[in-house]
């Protein structure tokens, strides 16, 4: 077994659809920095898209790619920082792991994981959700200690998913590795948030007020892939604070999605800290604010369209993709083989 100097980090996402800014500041912008210090893992939940999608298979194949792509273009850098990108479909120890995984938990333990109880209440799913919907937590689980991962960098909703990764460890801790004084097989790992939590899409707040997350399906969200013209037009049309009909109308800054995306993305923050004054006394316009959000926005995303130019040809991101995977299943099959050896199923090695 060969011993990496880093320290190991795993993380993941869904292939659902693009990347975008949400997904930038809650945790593609740490992975980015992270990946010069941690042996990074970046895995590709491909079966979880099928919890809610199965019959759009396709899609899922497409979503996988243009993440891979999503993710060299953020900066997450295979060749420089020995950064794996993975395919969790072809990592069978994950697999194997669920179901062992899923004897450790209470079946009404899962079903009190708040993050499922939000996802059917948002996408709308009542009783009607597949078996594997339920078993996805456990699956992240272990998607998460198949790595043995020393941090873990992900989104504020994903929180109840490492709640129970860490109930799980424990429970296989205490049976298997405590009664034969082994030491533990799963340790503790850090979380690690984004710099912001939760970013607000474009749109106008729903029927009690709130600001709706950004997400790509309900079409309110910047894709890392856009172009400067698509981050002009959505920008130019966003909503911001409905009250303000012409620029000398004071202005609000609070839960208006103009002046959360300029604290997020504008670096100029003297320029923020002027301008926000000027709008609250009325002495600026929206279009002269909204032009300087483009401005860093565009920025912003400038770096990560170059990188996407130069990635245009699908073998190159199977490719990396492939890399990446023979790599994991090097790390995860030590994994699944200390987890049978102490769970006494060692029969043949
Ligand atoms: N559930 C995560 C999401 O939808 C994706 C994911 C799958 C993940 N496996 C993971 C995240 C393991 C962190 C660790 O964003």
């Amino acid at each position: 077994m060969q011993k990496s100097q880093r320290k190991i980090l795993l993380t993941g996402d869904t292939p659902t659809g693009k990347l975008h800014l949400g997904h930038w500041v809650g945790s593609l912008e740490n992975r980015v920095q992270l990946q010069k210090e941690y042996e990074c893992y970046f895995l590709i939940a491909n079966l979880h898209a099928f919890t809610t999608r199965a019959e759009r298979s396709a899609e899922i194949r497409e979503s996988v790619l243009d993440i891979v792509l999503d993710y060299l273009s953020a900066g997450i850098d295979p060749e420089q920082f020995g950064s794996r990108i993975v395919l969790q479909s072809e990592v069978p120890a994950i697999s194997e792991l669920t179901f062992l995984f899923s004897m450790l938990v209470n079946y009404n333990r899962v079903l009190r994981n708040p993050t499922l109880k939000d996802e059917i209440r948002d996408k709308d799913l009542g009783d009607n959700y597949p078996f594997g919907f339920l078993l996805y937590p456990v699956g992240q689980v272990a998607d998460i200690l198949a790595f043995r991962p020393d941090i873990v960098p992900v989104g504020e909703d994903q929180l109840p998913h490492l709640e129970m990764t860490k109930e799980i460890a424990q429970r296989f801790n205490y049976l298997y590795c405590k009664p034969e004084n082994k030491p533990d097989l799963f340790s503790l790992f850090e979380t690690k948030l984004g710099r912001v939590k939760r970013l607000v899409g474009l749109g106008a707040p729903n029927a009690q007020g709130q600001l709706l997350k950004m997400s790509k399906s309900l079409n309110n969200a910047i894709l890392l892939s856009d172009s400067p013209d698509e981050i002009r037009s959505k920008i130019m049309g966003m909503y911001t604070d409905p009250k303000r009909i012409k620029a000398s109308d004071p202005g609000q800054i609070e839960n208006n999605p103009l002046w959360i995306f300029h604290d997020a993305f504008n670096t100029d923050l003297t320029w923020v800290a002027n301008a926000k004054e000027l709008y609250r006394a009325g002495k600026i316009g929206d279009v002269e604010c909204k032009r300087k959000l483009i401005e860093a926005i565009v920025a912003l995303t400038d770096p990560m369209r170059a990188r996407r130019a130069k990635y245009q040809n699908q073998d190159d991101l199977l490719e990396v993709l492939k890399l990446g995977t023979q790599l994991a299943n090097e790390r995860v099959e030590i994994t699944l083989e200390a987890t049978k050896k102490l769970m006494h199923q060692h029969f043949f090695i």
